[in-house]
């Protein structure tokens, strides 16, 4: 039996969904490094994720979003990458298809409890709830084309999403 390096490990969803928070933990578990894309853009660019939607506009952020994507795919070692909820519409998404891509998902519902006012994030600006809704709508297909596997975080704590995770990827890689 041959066994494949291990690949990325990348964690995509819509806002709110818990990204971060859970692919913090994941590498802790797998040992690999984590990387937060948003944390890496804004560190790269010295601005903040406002500050680029508001000098550039979202085409200018999903530019940069796709470049650090790439760069962040192209590192050799392994890593637990948290990705912005749309990055599936930059012109990168093909990118994902090299790594693990596990979709967490969520109603709505659950996602304007976790997102409360949407501070933070430009595209929230206007109505939290029919936002989020049309977004959701737009990118669902585009999640599931890139998914490797899904898991629902509704009703769950953390360390659920976490065990749901790594038991799927022990039978899915
Ligand atoms: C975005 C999600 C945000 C951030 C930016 C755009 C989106 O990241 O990349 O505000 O288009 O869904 P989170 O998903 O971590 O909130």
């Amino acid at each position: 039996m041959t066994t494949s390096a291990p690949r990325h490990l990348v964690l995509i969803g819509m806002m709110g969904v818990g990204k971060s928070t859970v692919g913090k933990k994941l590498a802790t578990k797998l040992a690999y490094p984590f990387i937060d894309l948003d944390v890496e853009i804004e560190s790269r660019t010295g601005k903040s994720i406002p500050e680029i939607f508001s000098s550039e506009g979202e085409s200018g952020f999903r530019r940069l979003e796709a470049e650090v994507l790439l760069h962040v795919l192209d590192q050799p070692d392994p890593l637990v990458v948290a990705t912005g909820g749309g990055i599936v519409e930059g012109e990168s998404a093909n990118a994902l298809h090299t790594a693990t891509c596990v979709w967490l998902t969520a109603t709505v519902e659950t996602l304007v409890k976790r997102v409360g006012s949407g501070e933070g994030r430009p595209l929230l600006n206007g109505n939290v709830e029919e936002t989020l809704g049309q977004l959701l709508e737009r990118r669902r297909a585009k999640y599931a084309e890139a998914a490797t596997f899904t898991v629902a975080v509704d009703g769950k704590s953390v360390p659920m999403v976490v065990r749901e995770v790594m038991s799927k990827l022990e039978t899915s890689c």
